[in-house]
């Protein structure tokens, strides 16, 4: 028995010696101290022996048990002090991790640009319901029902879910002129408003239209308010956001809550009038429809038509974040593709 304690004990100091971390240390002296440990086991024989041997062999075993005890000891702290070294040193020279630096979003960047120049022409922001109601989105616009002009704004109707509507009378707003009635019957004249805002339609989705689309509705009543002002302010503002030599183009048009109707064209900046996919090889991108505000629409909100007129304007600011950032197809500003979004 006193050759199997030291070389129970010999082996023990090997292992301890060779391990090289903690956790390993604690299985070890769970294997020799353990409950069932060689070194356990082997001091629980000694009942078995005859008391001569008794004294001899229960001497040399606790002094066994006392070395490997401070064997176990003595790498325990070992290996903590160089645990502790360890963390204390860095590389200074490892070069750091960049932060990620995030940008807007380019539609937000150009709607931003264009409230910044209506701001600056006196007008105030607003915005409105996305859910709406027959009534503002079409009614109150001149468009009664069973008008033509309904067909060009291919519309989304919502279940009305036993609200105090019948079917058909809430739809998602096709067009962020729905914001004129509702603003007009709240506010007397004179004033200047901007309405930025979504807007839904069931279209076939390609390079120049979506299903939902970014719109800004402008408009004005005042005294004395004529079509030029309307040019004027629609050149200014297409002039600053599209520098000085920007090409604009106005042509006749016909919307019901307007008298007369002005579609506005910029010359396609994507292919600088030559004629692409985006301005369906015309050279010319149409970017503003607008108008005299229509006296029924006045009337329909209760503004005086014999004092009071105006202008309102819409704005494609998707199809302007497209011009200005030369970019093909719509689909790519809602695509949330980083490699896209990072270059803005
Ligand atoms: N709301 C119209 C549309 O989305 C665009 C429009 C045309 C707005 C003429 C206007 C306007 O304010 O005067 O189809």
């Amino acid at each position: 028995m006193r050759e199997e304690i030291i070389n129970t004990k010999n082996e023990a100091i090997a292992q301890i010696t060779e391990t090289k971390d903690v956790r390993e240390l604690e299985s070890l002296r769970i294997s020799y101290l353990g409950r069932n440990g060689k070194i356990t086991k082997l001091i629980k024989k000694i009942k078995d022996l005859n008391p001569d041997e008794k004294r001899g062999v229960g001497n040399l075993l606790n002094d066994a048990k006392r070395i490997v005890q401070d064997e176990l000891g003595r790498k325990r702290r070992e290996l903590a002090e160089s645990s502790a070294t360890k963390k204390e040193w860095f590389d200074l020279t490892i070069p750091g991790k960049k932060p990620e630096v995030g940008t807007l979003h380019a539609l937000t960047k150009t709607l931003t640009e264009i409230i910044d120049i209506f701001t600056y022409l006196g007008y105030q922001v607003t915005d409105g319901p996305e859910i709406e109601t027959d009534y503002y989105n079409f009614e109150a616009l001149n468009i009664p029902k069973d008008h033509p002009a309904r067909d060009t704004q291919q519309t989304f109707y919502i279940d009305t879910m036993g609200a105090n509507l019948s079917f058909g009378e809430l739809i998602l707003r096709t067009q962020t002129s729905a914001m004129q009635g509702r603003v007009m019957e709240k506010i007397e004249p004179p004033f200047r408003v901007l309405v930025p805002g979504t807007n839904y339609r069931y279209e076939q989705v390609d390079a120049s239209h979506g299903f939902q689309f970014s719109q800004v509705e402008g408009f004005i009543v005042d005294e004395n308010i004529h079509l030029t002002d309307l040019f004027g302010t629609i050149e200014y503002f297409l002039k600053i956001l599209f520098g000085q030599k920007a090409k604009i183009r106005f042509a006749t048009t016909n919307f019901p809550f307007v008298e007369p109707g002005v579609d506005t064209y910029l010359g396609c900046t994507i292919c600088g009038g030559k004629g692409c996919s985006f301005c369906k090889n015309t050279g010319w991108s149409e970017i503003m429809p607008a108008g005299m505000i229509h006296p029924n629409v006045l009337e329909m909100a209760g503004v005086d038509t014999k004092k009071w007129g105006g202008f309102a304007f819409a704005i494609g600011s998707s199809r302007v974040a497209n011009l200005k950032y030369h970019i093909q197809d719509l689909r790519i500003l809602t695509t949330p593709d980083l490699r896209i979004l990072r270059q803005f």
